[in-house]
């Protein structure tokens, strides 16, 4: 068997910036209630004329330079989001043929917030099999898409980004790359988050539209209980079936959907502060995004390095749950 590991990142936000301040003129809401109660001070959003394959193209090709890649060497693109471009042909299709991947085959992941690390843990066992070389997963979400901005639960919370990470083989005997993953899913919360209309169950209408039924509807107070529980219940159990104590987490990545749950998860884990990664204050919940934004952040800042063990985690609507241990690999 292969080892997987991570050889690349690169990753997109559109320039535009939605600040607090901005959104205190468009619903009742004040920076300070933001700040306190999710630690977000503004979110990048996107320009009408960029979807989400144009974002997660503008990622994938930022992860292949950085390594020197041509996009045509590409085995597989595996796009993780709840917002495709359109609800088919996959955004991977979409992606493949913009960044000129001409031998890679390719599908989208819905898992929400876990989106991410499902399908990193994907492309580590197409990696594992020996079939594939190289492996590209993708989380692209551009939520300003299916946000009410009326809604203020949910509209300070969602902002737009993108980010690739490339998997190859680590070398025989290099000590880097996947260690192990842990999932898990709850449909039994699946309408605490959700878009409700534009599928097979409630397609879109004019009365669907007039009823707001294809933004995000979600029930926080549900989803924030649930989220601070799991994310350290996964943690736990995937460090223990390790044989690993949290002080042995050189830094916990994970999912940013609220500051208060990252923050919560650590002092669960006993892990501090300074050893988890927090930008959701520039960024807000990218969903699919926000994994490889910390990851792309923590390297820039050099609090990620070479050898380092990394837990990464997430909750996101379904629900769904993931974590996953891997050595740093540059
Ligand atoms: O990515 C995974 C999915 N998402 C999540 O993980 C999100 C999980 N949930 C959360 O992060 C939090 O539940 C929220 C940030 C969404 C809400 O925070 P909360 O502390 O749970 O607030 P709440 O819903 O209990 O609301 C408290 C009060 C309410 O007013 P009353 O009823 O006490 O008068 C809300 O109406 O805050 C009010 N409120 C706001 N006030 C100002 C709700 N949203 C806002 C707002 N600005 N934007």
């Amino acid at each position: 068997m292969k080892r997987a590991k991570i050889s690349a990142l690169g990753c997109y936000t559109p320039p535009r910036v939605l600040t607090n301040h901005d959104l205190e003129q468009m619903v009742s809401t004040s920076d300070q209630w933001i700040l306190d109660r999710t630690g977000i001070s503004e979110r990048h959003i996107a320009p009408p004329d960029i979807a989400t394959s144009d974002m997660a193209a503008e990622a994938a090709k930022t992860a292949l330079a950085q390594r020197g890649v041509d996009a045509a060497e590409l085995d597989a693109i595996l796009v993780c989001t709840v917002t495709p471009d359109m609800l088919f042909p996959a955004t991977a299709c979409l992606v493949q043929h913009r960044i000129g991947a001409t031998k890679a085959w390719g599908f989208d992941l819905v898992a929400a917030c876990s989106g991410f690390l499902y399908g990193l843990t994907t492309g580590a066992h197409l990696i594992a099999c020996g079939s594939h070389k190289k492996v590209l997963v993708i989380g692209s979400d551009t939520m300003s898409r299916i946000i009410d901005y009326t809604d203020r639960g949910t509209c300070v919370l969602f902002g737009d980004g993108a980010g690739a990470m490339l998997l190859e083989a680590a070398e025989d005997g290099e000590p880097a790359g996947f260690m192990d993953f842990l999932g898990e899913i709850d449909g039994s919360g699946g309408d605490y988050l959700k878009m409700p209309a534009g599928g097979s169950r409630m397609p879109a209408s004019a009365e669907t539209v007039a009823n707001r039924m294809h933004f995000v509807h979600q029930d926080g107070q549900q989803v924030f209980k649930y989220a601070v529980r799991k994310m350290h219940e996964i943690c736990k159990t995937l460090l223990e079936r390790n044989g690993l104590s949290a002080s042995e987490v050189d830094l916990l990545i994970p999912h940013q959907a609220n500051r208060r749950i990252v923050c919560a998860t650590a002092e669960r884990l006993g892990l501090p502060i300074e050893r988890v990664v927090i930008n959701i204050g520039k960024y807000g919940n990218t969903t699919a995004g926000t994994i490889p934004l910390a990851t792309r952040d923590a390297l820039e800042s050099g609090r990620l390095k070479k050898g380092h063990t990394v837990l990464f985690a997430a909750v996101g609507a379904g629900y769904t749950v993931g974590a996953s241990l891997w050595h740093w690999a540059y």
